[in-house]
């Protein structure tokens, strides 16, 4: 075999060996909202410094978009409603003074549990079960 071909061959088995580990190093880089799942069904989607500065939690995971809130009865219990209006799907804007999940599209309205207050949406936001570990929020399905 001559020298250059050889070396060609090397060049290119060298890469290709190589490939399969770059993409999955880079794989968690091409999903900047990943959150990471426990075994019991909870996703990490932020801290408890997050929640508290900025009042909210927005995320789109691998189980649907969330926004999170601390509850107003009880600022212990943590609320996750999927924000995504159950009318024909926009997604809603969370007023903080009113407490209320606002659709920009038709005007729906829903509270900070996701039920109705306003059609036309007659159904309420998909809900997620919340809690707090450390300083780790975590949602998962209801
Ligand atoms: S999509 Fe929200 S009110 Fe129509």
């Amino acid at each position: 075999m001559e020298r250059r071909k050889f070396l060609m061959l090397f060049g290119v088995g060298t890469l290709a060996s190589y490939l399969p580990v770059a993409i999955a190093a880079c794989s968690s880089l091409l999903k900047p909202d990943a959150a990471s799942a426990q075994s019991d069904g909870f996703l990490v989607v932020g801290t408890v410094t997050d929640l508290d500065n900025a009042g909210q939690i927005l995320r789109d995971t691998e189980i649907g978009s969330i926004a999170l809130v601390r509850s107003p009865d009880n600022p212990q219990n943590l609320i996750a409603v999927d924000p995504t209006c159950t009318h024909q799907g926009c997604k809603t804007n969370w007023d903080n003074n009113n407490q209320s999940y606002n659709c920009p599209c038709h005007g729906a309205k829903f509270d900070v549990y996701g039920n109705v207050i306003n059609g036309p949406a007659r159904n309420s936001l998909k809900t997620y079960d919340a809690t707090i570990q450390g300083n780790s929020v975590l949602v998962r399905r209801s």
